[in-house]
């Protein structure tokens, strides 16, 4: 655990800071320009920024895109204004460091302590949340060297995000690419925002469903609903760095970003939901189902694009069949031993709450009714949570009392729900 541990599902208690100074560490790989856009996303939200680069790096980037991006001199030498101290001072100050990209050779030399240039000498001064993001060639990545390195930083508790599969430098193909910059500032974010990501689910497989999914009227029309996929997705994120393996079904959804390492499987109806989820969860430690699911589907689907006036009017009047419930369905699946009884289900609720019940009372009830572990549960009325970067609402565990989950980004609330998963597994012995 690092210094900034929060106790497991509880909302984080550190008070916001703006702006916040990020260091931004910059090592010598072609990826260096991406650092650029991630400087740029980090100040457009309100944050300082401060580059340090390698040498290396600067043969890639100008030190002037990192001066007039960020505002601020850059300097690769612990040499330069020295009457500053500033392999030391920057350092100090920092309230998060990100060095991306992370080349084999910077995790090494962090990894051995060193402080042979301005860049290291300020990760070994920091105190704050580190997060290293690497980006090198797959056989540098999987070499035993960089393996260990990485895992005695991610003992220490620096976050070493895992590099995306795709086109490298040259040819080739494979993981060792950089996350987008817009993945790598969401997880400093995180990071800021008090939530410690243990690298301790390696070898757990997640099974997550998110977005919406829609139910075929003919061939141009269907219902859908306004799920954005962002909670799911954000989800799988937080799952991806603590080292899970990761399986998204997603229906419909905003453009997002798929985490690295995280497979994807695209689905569009509620039954073809049903059909990956029902077989995945078979072989999943972890199931959450965070798809919003279309509780109806037209009882027919017409074949040719349906006329106004015609086809006994079935526009104006739609006959709908329910669909089944997956996340109930699963659940069953496992009191019948379909599933392994040491498969942890989580569910969502979304609510606006009624004339006689709150949204916390109706996802009380909802719990009971579905009979998930976990389940989450967001007060969607007035146009909150759907299609927004932030969520809030209440975890409800058989255990505990509802622990309510305060206003933050949806991967903030999601590795809080994570962290009531782990804690409800540990529980159980799993
Ligand atoms: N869910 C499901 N299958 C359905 C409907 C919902 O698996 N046919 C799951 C959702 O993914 C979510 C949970 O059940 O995890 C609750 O979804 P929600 O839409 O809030 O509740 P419903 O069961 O649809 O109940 P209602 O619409 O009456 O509130």
């Amino acid at each position: 655990m690092s210094e900034t541990a929060n106790p497991a599902g509880q909302t984080p208690s550190v008070a916001p800071k703006h702006p916040r100074n990020i260091v931004v560490g910059v090592s010598g790989g072609i990826a260096a320009y991406k650092a650029a856009h991630l400087v740029r996303n980090l100040k457009e939200h309100g944050d300082d920024v401060r580059v340090v680069p390698t040498e290396a790096a600067l043969n890639f980037v100008g030190a002037a895109t990192f001066e007039a991006l960020s505002g601020h001199p850059v300097s690769t030498t612990v040499f330069d204004a020295v009457d500053e101290v500033q392999h030391v001072n920057i350092g100090q100050h920092a309230d998060a460091v990100v060095v991306a990209p992370a080349t084999a050779d910077v995790i090494a030399r962090i990894a051995a302590g060193r402080a042979d240039d301005l860049l290291t000498a300020t990760v070994l001064v920091a105190t704050c949340p580190v997060i290293v993001v690497p980006a090198m060639h797959t056989e540098m990545w999987f070499n035993p060297a960089t393996r260990d390195n990485v895992a005695t930083l991610r003992r220490r508790g620096i976050t070493v995000m895992e590099p995306a599969h795709g086109r490298l430098t040259g040819k080739d193909t494979g993981p060792g690419r950089l996350p987008e910059p817009e993945q790598i500032a969401e997880l400093v974010r995180t990071r800021l925002a008090g939530i410690d990501i243990n690298y301790d689910w390696q070898g757990l497989k997640v099974l997550i469903s998110a977005g919406g999914t829609q139910e075929d009227l003919d061939p141009v029309r269907f219902i859908g609903n306004r799920s954005s996929g962002r909670q799911g997705f954000a989800l799988a994120e937080i799952a991806s760095q603590r080292g899970a393996d990761v399986t998204i079904v997603a229906g419909n959804t905003v453009d997002l970003q798929t985490p690295s390492g995280a497979e994807i499987v695209n689905i569009v109806s509620t039954s073809e939901l049903k059909a990956e989820m029902d077989s995945r969860a078979r072989d999943a430690d972890i199931v959450i189902m965070s798809a919003a699911v279309s509780d109806y589907r037209p009882a027919s689907v017409a074949s040719s694009k349906m006329k106004k006036g015609t086809n006994d009017d079935a526009l104006s009047t739609l006959h709908m069949t329910e669909n089944p419930d997956i996340l109930k369905g699963l659940v069953a699946a496992r009191e019948q031993g379909e599933i392994s009884q040491e498969t942890t289900i989580v569910g969502f609720a979304a609510e606006t709450g009624d004339e006689k019940s709150s949204p916390l009372e109706l996802a009380q009830a909802k719990f009971q009714r579905k009979g998930c572990d976990v389940l989450m549960a967001n007060d969607v009325s007035e146009g909150k949570v759907f299609g927004n970067v932030n969520n809030e609402g209440w975890i409800l565990t058989k255990e505990l009392e509802p622990r309510t989950v305060a206003h933050g980004t949806k991967q903030v609330v999601a590795a809080q729900i994570l962290d009531v998963v782990n804690e409800i597994r540990h529980e159980a012995g799993a």
